[in-house]
């Protein structure tokens, strides 16, 4: 293993602005926690509530530092076969079919075929493989890593350890860097302690009043700032409540991208509660919500 490239940031501040190019808003926990994975060359681990922005974080970082973004999607059952790599059966299969009509005229033995389909045209590459050998630099992004099982876990936490690999067939590969990595959690369960001591840990919750306008602004051509302000302090009440789902940063903008379309330039409790099912996503919380608000104007108006 070689060291880390040059480093990509100056400063925490820098990363801060940097993806906010792209892009990215974020506070000063997440550039900060960039700023030292860089530095210090060790995987993120993101985690928090569900469209929070722990993806697009692994997104954005990539696109500012002009990096290839290589991801590996978790889910339940992904083995080495689909993470590292595995060998092409059908094409060796055939390899095989072609030698024996090759034979019948005389021509080489088994060993020679082995020695073939065990050989780079037969290997299929999988997204940590492909990090690990990338000769420019990459992004790897592991996305809800929660959902993988223990066993695979664990074969992550070696490859997160010394970026090498060994395929018996073809010997060690070695990364030539060390890419910048982020693991997402929904936390649907804990991970072992070993992966948590490998990375750096941080967590992204819902953002402040300012930071979600601000993402609004950015993400949502168009919309006026009065509309975004509203937008958020709204969908800031309504996560207080006790919700099954409370809205994420994604349905903000879901919602916020709605009511641009609908020409509201003022939400009021009616329109607010006309357009829950873009905010909430269960009949109850939609309920829940849509009394809150209307109670609140009332409350407000007779004020
Ligand atoms: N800090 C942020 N800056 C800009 N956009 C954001 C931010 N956080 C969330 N978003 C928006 O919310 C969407 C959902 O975020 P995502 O990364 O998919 O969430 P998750 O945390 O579930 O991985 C993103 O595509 C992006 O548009
Ligand atoms: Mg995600």
């Amino acid at each position: 293993m070689t060291d880390a490239a040059p480093s990509r940031f100056e400063s925490p501040a820098a990363v801060r602005d940097g993806l906010r190019t792209v892009s990215y808003l974020a506070d000063e926990g997440i550039a900060g926690v960039v700023f030292l994975a860089e530095r210090l060359g060790k995987p993120i681990l993101v985690e928090g509530p569900a469209g929070t922005g722990k993806t697009q974080l692994a997104k954005s970082v990539a696109e500012l530092t002009g990096s290839r973004l290589i991801r590996l999607q978790c889910y339940e059952g992904l083995d080495e076969s689909k993470a590292l790599y595995e060998w092409n059966y059908k094409k060796q299969l055939l390899r095989i079919q072609a030698q024996r009509v090759a034979e019948s005229d005389g021509h080489e033995g088994w060993s020679d075929i082995e020695e073939d389909i065990f050989s780079e045209p037969f290997l299929l590459t999988r997204p940590l493989l492909e990090a690990i050998r990338a000769d420019e630099p990459v992004v790897l992004l592991i996305d809800e890593v929660d959902r993988v099982e223990v066993e695979t876990e664990a074969l992550l936490l070696e490859i997160l350890s010394d970026y090498q690999v060994s395929i018996p067939e073809l010997g060690t590969v070695s990364a030539t860097q060390i890419p910048l990595v982020f693991l997402t959690s929904n936390n649907t369960r804990e991970l072992s302690e070993a992966l948590k001591r490998r990375c750096l840990f941080l967590h992204i919750d819902y953002p402040d009043i300012e930071r979600e306008k601000e993402i609004v602004l950015t993400r949502v051509p168009g919309i006026t700032e009065a509309l975004a302000d509203q937008v958020v302090r709204i969908v800031r009440s309504i996560r207080s409540l006790e919700l099954k789902k409370a809205p994420s940063v994604s349905e903000t903008l879901d919602w916020a991208r709605t009511l641009l379309l609908l020409g509201i330039e003022s939400v009021d409790a009616q329109t607010a509660t006309e357009t829950l099912h873009i905010l909430l996503k269960y009949q109850s919380d939609i309920e829940k919500a849509a009394k809150d608000l209307t109670s609140s104007t009332t409350t407000s108006a007779s004020r």
